[in-house]
């Protein structure tokens, strides 16, 4: 498999932080000696404590506290005066990683991480490499060769990141689109933990019907992207990978994510079944998973954007993870979608696949999804719209799918 996918998640309970300080205080053993950080420690001064995990292993982990300003830090002194009244910003620390992830991989989900908190700044004390923050992340110097105990006695940098409206150097060096700050979200853009996302309602009870039945629309889509597609592919959403059935180099690397475990697990049959000997499936949120490295060639995003709580930060999410000349295929209704419409669809299908024991289930539950759902389904235009201003170009658009009601575009990064 040549794509690492990095996962963030927040690390809440005494069992998700202790793994993440046994790696934090590993590395404070060799510069920090005094600076250990307990559970107590991290519950007491209300720090955020985050996890970046490959697979199951966790590899890297940061913190933020928030503030109203940074004067109120315990370290505020350093800085001098706001220079202009902030909404939110935060102490970063807790910083700690092995090899496994690249700087810049690690720095992009903790800019995206202190977005999603609707963060503007993030305010740091260092004690080396201090170019590296610089040359690659424009941060500003706020005082030198402090003599402030953290832990050991090297002097410290205190220094400030804009985290909103990102500085050329940033957008490169985390490849971020530069079009595309953060609108302001009051941080109410979680960062969930995997577990907390088991006992999914909408999707859980649609696996069965979801996995046996695909309908003639359906299979339209697939069969159009299948045979355009160049790997290796990210599937975000992917639902059982219906996709798979249409592909027939079952040497593809594939790797599948999707929030519902019992999709995961459908996905993962189906890839056996199929014999697919480089494809994947894991569980967690499409927005929390990071390609490391330079991005990935081609992600596909079938029906599952209009699912999202913030469709436009999921999009801009998935152009941050696409690498330069890389794809995206984009499909999801448009507001022909509507109840009338998807149950003529689906009457269309009762010749073929009315005597299934799964159909009913299968109507109700697509009727069900429009109604709670159809809010997100956009015009072809403002998806257009949307992903220009992230720095993709449009290679193909349509809305002629599922008899008018669903958009296919085809946009690729520049
Ligand atoms: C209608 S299904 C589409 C599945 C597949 N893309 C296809 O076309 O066959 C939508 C899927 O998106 C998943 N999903 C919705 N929001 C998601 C998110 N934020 N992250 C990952 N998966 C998500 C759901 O769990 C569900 O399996």
């Amino acid at each position: 498999m040549k794509i690492k996918k990095v996962y963030v998640e927040e690390l809440i309970t005494t069992k998700q932080i202790n793994p993440g300080l046994e790696l934090l205080n590993k590395q404070y053993d060799k510069r920090l000696k005094d600076a250990k950080h307990t559970v107590k420690s991290i519950r007491k001064n209300k720090i955020r404590f985050f996890g970046c995990f490959l697979g199951k292993r966790l590899i890297a982990v940061f913190g933020l506290i928030h503030h109203f300003s940074i004067r109120e830090s315990q370290y505020g002194h350093l800085f001098g005066e706001d220079e202009h009244a902030l909404r939110y910003v935060a102490t970063v620390g807790q910083l700690a990683s092995i090899n496994q992830i690249r700087p810049n991989t690690l720095y992009s989900i903790l800019f995206d991480t202190a977005q999603r908190l609707g963060i503007s700044k993030l305010y740091a004390i260092i004690t080396e490499h201090e170019p590296f923050y610089t040359d690659n992340l424009n941060a500003t110097i706020h005082k030198q060769n402090c003599d402030i105990h953290v832990g050991s006695d090297v002097p410290v940098t205190a220094i400030s990141m804009d985290c909103q409206a990102l500085g050329k150097d940033t957008a490169r060096f985390i490849r971020r689109s530069p079009s595309a700050t953060f609108k302001y979200y009051e941080g109410n853009m979680v960062t969930l933990v995997r577990e907390t996302c088991n006992s999914d309602a909408v999707w859980g009870p649609y696996q069965r019907s979801f996995t046996e039945i695909i309908t003639s629309v359906q299979q339209e889509v697939y069969l159009d992207i299948a045979k355009q597609l160049d790997g290796p592919v990210l599937d975000v959403g992917c639902g059982p990978a219906n996709l798979l059935k249409f592909i027939p180099d079952k040497r593809l690397e594939y790797h599948g994510v999707d929030q519902n475990p019992l999709m995961v697990l459908g996905a993962q049959t189906r890839i056996n079944e199929l014999g697919f000997t480089q494809a994947s499936a894991e569980h967690g949120r499409t927005e929390q998973f990071y390609v490391s490295g330079f991005g990935v060639k081609t992600i596909c995003s079938i029906n599952s954007l209009y699912a999202s709580q913030f469709p436009y930060e999921q999009l801009k999410h998935l152009a941050n993870q696409l690498k330069k000349g890389g794809t995206l295929w984009l499909v999801n209704p448009n507001p022909n979608m509507t109840e009338e419409k998807m149950a003529q669809l689906l009457a269309n299908e009762r010749g073929r696949w009315g005597q299934h024991p799964l159909f009913d289930e299968f109507c109700n539950k697509n009727i069900e999804l429009v109604k709670t759902f159809n809010a997100h389904f956009f015009p072809l235009e403002d998806l257009c719209n949307w992903l220009t201003s992230l720095g993709l170009e449009i290679k193909a658009q349509s809305s002629d799918y599922f008899a008018g009601a669903v958009n296919l575009i085809q946009a690729v990064k520049q």
